[in-house]
């Protein structure tokens, strides 16, 4: 008798656009894993009692995307460091005692995405400015911090979000309105935008680059469109550019792990899968 095909899905709301599935099944089908991973649409409403009810769902474990990962967290017996701080968790699975555990992997995954797309990046970490104060500038500052940047500036439209997580995140990380970013890019390594500005459907993101070091890093968690109006900025004025979707690649690979047994890696082949599925962007 073979074992019973594990299972495990990505939960969120909306979440039929996500490529969580196709980077799991690329996965299962090249080490032939006896496993499924599919698409879960949970209504805010139910939220709750779904994480809190996991056991009875019959998936060894989910990522958790967009609105679901606080809720998700919250309901978890046991945190990683990185999901209690941020109070949010992306990835779950339940441990052999039956009970649900949380982690954060959006800020492993901004690391191995710079890693891999930008080896160095990180030698002589300085100052970084990150766009945006939302779940996923939280995941990047958490990230930097790890890297021992010695100042992270995190520049919103609500002055107040940057407030809060400057405040959570101590002594290194210092709140802006737009208005201090042509000073703050004087200074700057790195540049990461966090905020939907660029995304297909979402207003331009303004930002004029020149005040910019040339030897500084830009890069985008944006990766619809692939290259955004921030990266191409960046690229024509010579500095090093690394766009999103390795954000979204790296994320996914503790939960494979957890769920599946065997710790894969982001190649070019899956790499190429996922830019034809967003509609072959370069
Ligand atoms: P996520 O959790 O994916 O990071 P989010 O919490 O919705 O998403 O955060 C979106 C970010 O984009 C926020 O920093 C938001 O700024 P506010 O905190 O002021 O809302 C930023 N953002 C979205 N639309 C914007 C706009 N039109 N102008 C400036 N910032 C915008």
């Amino acid at each position: 008798m073979t074992a019973a095909a594990r299972k495990a899905a990505v939960t969120g709301h909306p979440v039929a656009h996500s490529r969580s599935p196709l980077i799991h099944g690329y996965w299962l089908k090249k080490f032939g894993i006896n496993g499924e991973y599919g698409c879960l649409d949970i209504e805010p409403d139910d939220a709750d009692r779904f994480f809190r009810t996991f056991s009875e769902s019959g998936l060894t474990g989910a990522n958790v995307t967009v609105p679901h990962k606080e809720i998700a967290a919250a309901a978890c017996d046991r945190l990683d460091e990185a999901a209690k701080v941020m109070g949010a968790a992306n990835t779950i699975w339940l441990d052999d005692a039956g009970r649900l555990c949380g982690a954060n992997t959006d800020w492993t995954g901004f690391l191995g995405n710079l890693d891999q797309r930008a080896p160095g990046w990180d030698d002589d970490p300085g100052t970084a400015i990150v766009l945006g104060a939302g779940g996923a500038a939280r995941a990047i500052v958490f990230a930097l911090l790890s890297r021992k940047f010695k100042a992270v500036h995190i520049v919103n439209r609500t002055p107040e979000k940057a407030a809060k997580i400057a405040e959570e995140f101590g002594s290194r990380t210092f709140a802006h309105s737009w208005d201090n970013l042509g000073t703050l890019l004087e200074e700057a390594g790195l540049v990461v935008n966090t905020t939907t500005l660029g995304m297909t459907g979402k207003p331009p993101l303004k930002v004029d680059l020149s005040p910019l070091p040339q030897s500084a890093l830009v890069t985008d968690a944006v990766y619809v469109p692939l290259q955004t109006d921030l990266l191409k900025q960046a690229e024509q004025r010579g500095n090093r550019t690394v766009d999103g979707l390795g954000m979204l690649l790296h994320q996914a690979v503790p939960g494979f792990e957890r769920w599946f047994g065997v710790r894969p890696e982001v190649d070019d082949d899956l790499r190429a899968l996922i830019v034809r599925d967003l509609g072959g962007a370069k």
